[in-house]
This record gives C-alpha cells, structure tokens and sequence, in this order.
C-alpha cells in the first residue's frame, strides 16, 4: 500500500462491526475481512474491524481466525456494544433474526443480512423500521450468493423499465440437478454432498421444496418492478419431483430441467413462480451448472442482461456481505435522505396496488408425461381433450413399448397455454380409462 495513503488510513478509527453467527457465512465474512483488509480500507476509506462476535457453542471449532474478536452466545453483548456501528446477522431463520434486527435498529446500528427468509418475510416492517432510525439494511448476500444481483438491480439498471427476470437462484438445487444429470447420482446422495459443503440451509426442505427460491425471487420482484415484498403471492415448486427420467426425456427433446425463478410483468399484473422449467439446451441457463447460479433480466432500454457466479459457500457469500459493509461504511456520512433506498424505489412510491397473478392466470408451454394404454385411439382421445381446450401440441414422443407392459410412457411438448386451462386437461386426459396414474407437468420457457 502506498505509504501516505496507509497513513490517512491509519489516521481515521476503524469502523467496528458485530458477527451473529460464525457458521458457513460468518466465518466467509471474517475470513474475506482478515484476508482483504488493506484492498477493503483503500476501498472504504477507513479500516474495518470485526470486534465481537455471537455463536451459539463457544467450544466448536471455526473456520475462521477469531483472534481479536470478542466471542460470546448472548448476540444483545455484540449489539448492546455502543462502539459497533455495523451489526452483521449471519444466523438465519426468522424468529430470533427478526428480533435481533429490529433490537440492533432500534440501537441505531447499520445492519447487514444474508437472511432472505427474513427479508422476504418480515422486510416490509424492518425497512420501515430502519427508515425511521435513518439506518441501512443491506442484504446483498441475500440473493444468489456472490452474484451482486441487489446492486445491479438497484442501481445499474435503475434507468429501466423491468420487463422480467428469470434466475437459477438455489444453489442446492441446481447442484442437485447437475450431479443427477451428469452423474447418475441419488438424490439424497447428492443433498447430503451439498449440505457437507455448506450450501444447503439449516433445513434443506427450503432449498428442495422451493421455499428458498421464493424468498430470493420476493426479494428481487420487490427491487426490479417497485413493490413491496409479497412472498405470500409466489407460486412455489421445488426440486422434489423431478425424476431421472423426465431429465433424459427432456434432454432428448433438446431441453434441460432447470429450476427456476421468474418474475415478469403481465396483461393484467405480475407472475412470480417458482418451479422446475424445460429450457432449450442452446440457451445459457441451460449450461449453468453445480452450485452456480445465474439471473437473466430483461430491461427496456439495456435489452437481456445476464449475471452468473457461485450461488452459496463461505467466501462468496462473504464477499457479498462485506460489499454491503463497504457500501455502508462509505454511507456514513451521507445524509439519510440521499442513500439508495433499500428496495430501489423511494418508500412513498412502491406501487402496492400492482396486482400479483394467481397462477392459473399465468401463461406457459408444458412438458406432459402420460402412461397410455398401447392401443389406436387413446393418443386421439388425448389431442381431443387438448385441442378442445385451444392447446396446441408442438412436439410428440413416444416410448416403445416394454415387455410384458401395457402402457408406455408418451410426452407431450404444448405450446404456451393459461395454466387454469391446462389443469383442467390433465384433469381430464387423467380421468380417460386408458390412461394410467398421474399426468407429469412441467412448464418450459424459451428465453427468447
Ligand atoms: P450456519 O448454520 O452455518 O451458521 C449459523 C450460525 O449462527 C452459527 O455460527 C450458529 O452458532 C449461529 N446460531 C444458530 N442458531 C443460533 C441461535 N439460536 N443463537 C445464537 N446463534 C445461533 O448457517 P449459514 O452460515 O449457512 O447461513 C447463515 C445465513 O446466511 C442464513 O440466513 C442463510 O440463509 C444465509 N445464506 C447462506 C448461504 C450459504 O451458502 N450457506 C449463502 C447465502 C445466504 P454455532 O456455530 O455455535 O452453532
Ligand atoms: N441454501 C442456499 C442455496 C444458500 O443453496 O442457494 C444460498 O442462498
């Protein structure tokens, strides 16, 4: 470092920062700080000092060096501390999180946050909060890990209009989609691997059931179209039944199973979903693979935009967290009145009127798995009861039929379709005789 520039540095007091929680993204944060901290003082203006600390079992090894850093297990000793202006909530869940945040706010400290759960359900009341104390709540890390989606939202795009936004946005689960596609792997298999390196949550049934998507799909609604955060209103799917013959169906289609989190403006109000999705194998969501993650946005002016990098693990949540660190600390001289509001648009100005779709007035193209009886006439029965319905089909496929079966399996491509119109023709290609158990649904997106 250059020696005057080391001096001013020097000169200024350290910007003390509180830790809840040292697990997986707490001791990332710590280790990013230690590692970085000359490049993060040249960049703050001032060095930053993590000085205390709360787990919740002082005798478990960290993954972090905390010598220096007051370790305790009551977090009110970190945000009761008058000399932390920062608190950094890194423990996750809703209930003891959303009482920290709101305790640390209420003591006029600067919070950081890689809690979507958190966001996506109590925001709208911490940002009020945090509003009338004139603090910042930054929770990049909140959404696909290193990616600075917030950020690019929130300001690199903020001469745009909107239009949608589609995003692998659970590194678990894509990790799990990948390790079953390319390897033939289990699923719990697989979800025990992702939980060992630190990508899963606390429960995983968030990330396989969706849930964790949705936070992060709620969040990123929120910031690109002006609303607040509605997480109630998202249609949510998870991972838990895609199976690996839908997968080498799909594939030979020319499609992969993605999960995916879309937002996009309608006719007559906003689809937020979250599910498994068919997309062509040529596009570059298709090919974004293991843990990574990767959000699509289409902007009026700017045209497609895409940002790709790790979705979870230590270091590049960490460097999420401590960007937000960074951000507040070069905003603590700022008037209040001129920071970037916490979800892009002024408070006074969130369009709460904007209706969410329910999901059967959504529009999409499926994928359809049937098991049909082999014999003239059940597929025209089938093609009857969609065609009835005005549901195109844009592409067939039919398994020979195996030994000793009656049935075989046929696929089914449509093309887009309102989905209370496709629920009911499974519904009825389900009641047909020659069709046996359920249809499989899937929706598919071109991303054109
Ligand atoms: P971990 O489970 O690894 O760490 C949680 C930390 O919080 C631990 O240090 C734990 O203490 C402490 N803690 C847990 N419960 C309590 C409690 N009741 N009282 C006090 N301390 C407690 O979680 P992660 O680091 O994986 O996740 C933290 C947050 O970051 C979550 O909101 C998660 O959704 C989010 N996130 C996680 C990512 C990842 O890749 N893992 C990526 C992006 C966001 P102890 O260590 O003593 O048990
Ligand atoms: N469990 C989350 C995931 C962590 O797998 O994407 C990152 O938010």
């Amino acid at each position: 470092m250059n020696a005057n520039l080391e001096d001013a540095l020097n000169s200024v007091q350290a910007v003390q920062l509180g830790i809840l929680g040292l697990g997986t993204v707490g001791s990332g944060t710590l280790n990013v700080l230690t590692r970085n901290a000359d490049e993060i003082a040249r960049r703050a203006g001032r060095p930053i000092r993590v000085t205390r600390a709360s787990v919740r079992d002082l005798s478990r090894a960290r993954l972090c060096d905390t010598s220096g850093v007051a370790l305790t297990t009551d977090p009110y000793e970190v945000i009761d501390d008058p000399k932390i202006r920062i608190v950094a909530e890194l423990i996750g869940g809703t209930t003891l999180a959303r009482e920290l945040v709101l305790a640390a706010i209420r003591r006029g400290k600067h919070v950081i946050t890689a809690n979507k759960a958190l966001i996506a359900c109590h925001g709208n009341e911490i940002f009020a909060a945090a509003e009338k104390k004139r603090v910042i709540v930054g929770f990049e890390a909140a959404v696909a890990g290193g990616i600075p989606i917030i950020k690019a939202i929130r300001e690199g795009l903020a001469g745009n209009r909107i239009e949608w936004l589609v995003g692998i946005i659970n590194g678990t689960s894509n990790f799990i989609l990948t390790e079953m596609r390319d390897k033939g792997r289990a699923f719990g298999d697989v979800l025990k691997e992702a939980q060992a390196r630190g990508y899963a949550e606390a429960d995983p049934t968030l990330d396989i059931e969706g849930i964790d998507a949705a936070h992060k799909l709620t969040i990123l609604a929120a910031i690109a179209f002006g609303i607040p955060l509605q997480y109630e209103c998202v249609h949510v799917e998870g991972i838990t039944k895609v199976t690996a013959q839908d997968m080498a169906f799909a594939e030979q289609l020319g499609y992969r199973i993605k999960h995916l989190g879309i937002a996009r403006r309608g006719v007559g109000g906003i689809e937020l979903r979250v599910h498994p999705t068919l997309v062509p194998v040529r596009r570059i969501v298709a090919n974004v693979d293991g843990v990574m993650n990767a959000v699509l946005v289409k902007g009026d002016a700017v045209g497609h935009t895409l940002y790709y990098g790790a979705g979870a693990g230590a270091d590049p949540t960490g460097s999420a967290v401590v960007a937000d660190i960074i951000d507040v600390v070069r905003a603590l001289t700022l008037d209040p009145k001129n920071r970037v509001p916490h979800l892009a648009f002024q408070p006074s100005s969130l369009a709460g009127s904007m209706p969410i779709l329910p999901m059967g007035q959504t529009e999409t193209a499926c994928y359809l798995r049937l098991h049909a009886e082999d014999r003239p006439g059940v597929l025209a029965d089938v093609t009857r009861i969609l065609g009835n319905l005005g549901i195109s089909i844009e592409a067939m496929l039919q398994k020979e039929l195996v030994k000793g079966e009656t049935h075989v399996p046929v696929i089914l491509l449509t093309q887009r379709v309102q989905e209370a119109a496709m629920d009911q023709a499974i519904a009825n290609i389900e009641a047909l005789p020659a069709i046996r158990g359920p249809v499989v649904r899937l929706r598919m997106e071109t991303l054109s």
